[in-house]
């Protein structure tokens, strides 16, 4: 069956000094998720948040909060965010020597499980994590940063995993350089979550409706009979 689009933009490209007044408004122009990405500056170049910033906008939406661990190692702070709100909690496969177990952490605490793969990260690295899993993301970007370029090279890994799914009720992400110019090829290979962070919160405020719904206009035109 057709998944639907999902739109969850990301809060890295929000006002972190309203960040509360912003999850509300992005919420209220239409996001389906609300995606935090946390950053380490050791697995990333690059440092953003940690679980007591996600409690304190936890109250600003009821919208599911798809948290994105770029965090190693990440095993020590799991449970930390899985009780300040996370509903969704993916980890990068190349994060460490043990996703499965940290998938089966996940799972544990209540949470859906996700596993991430950089942009070089062949499918067959989560060929065995796929019955641990509600969701897979293909990073479009190199992680670490919003604003860079779309890597069209990974359509083909996300067309590879579709097919390796199979019936399996996984859900296919892509995340960065997410445009509505970019946003039909992900879904033409297979994608349903589409990760949004400059493109969603650009223009300010008044702005954010009319740019998740140019996302998911393109994003839904793209759809053919087999995705
Ligand atoms: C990148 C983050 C992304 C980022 C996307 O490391 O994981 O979620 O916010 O930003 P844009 O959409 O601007 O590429
Ligand atoms: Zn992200």
């Amino acid at each position: 069956m057709t998944k639907p689009i999902i739109i969850a933009p990301s809060i890295l490209s929000a006002d972190f000094a309203r960040l509360g007044a912003e999850v509300a408004a992005i919420d209220r122009a239409g996001a389906d998720w609300i995606h935090c990405d946390v950053m380490d500056g050791h697995f990333v170049p690059n440092i953003t948040f940690g679980p007591d910033v996600l409690k304190a906008i936890r109250p600003h939406t009821d919208k599911l909060f798809d948290v994105h661990l770029m965090v190693a190692p990440v095993d020590p702070y799991i449970e930390a965010f899985a009780r300040a709100g996370a509903d969704l909690i993916t980890i990068h496969v190349e994060a460490g020597p043990h996703p499965h177990r940290t998938l089966q952490a996940i799972r544990a605490l209540g949470k859906k499980a996700g596993i991430a793969l950089n942009p070089g990260t062949p499918e067959s690295a989560i060929a065995y994590l796929l019955d641990s899993v509600d969701l897979v993301l293909c990073m479009t970007v190199n992680p670490g940063f919003g604003g860079q370029a779309f890597i069209p090279e990974v359509c083909d890994k996300i067309a590879r995993i579709k097919a390796m799914i199979g019936d399996r009720p996984i859900a296919i992400e892509i995340d960065g350089g997410c445009t509505p110019a970019t946003a039909p090829l992900v879904v033409a290979a297979g994608a349903s979550v589409l990760v949004a962070g400059s493109a969603a919160f650009r223009g300010g405020e008044g702005a954010y409706a009319g740019n998740i719904a140019a996302i998911r206009k393109a994003a839904e035109g793209a759809r053919g009979g087999w995705v």
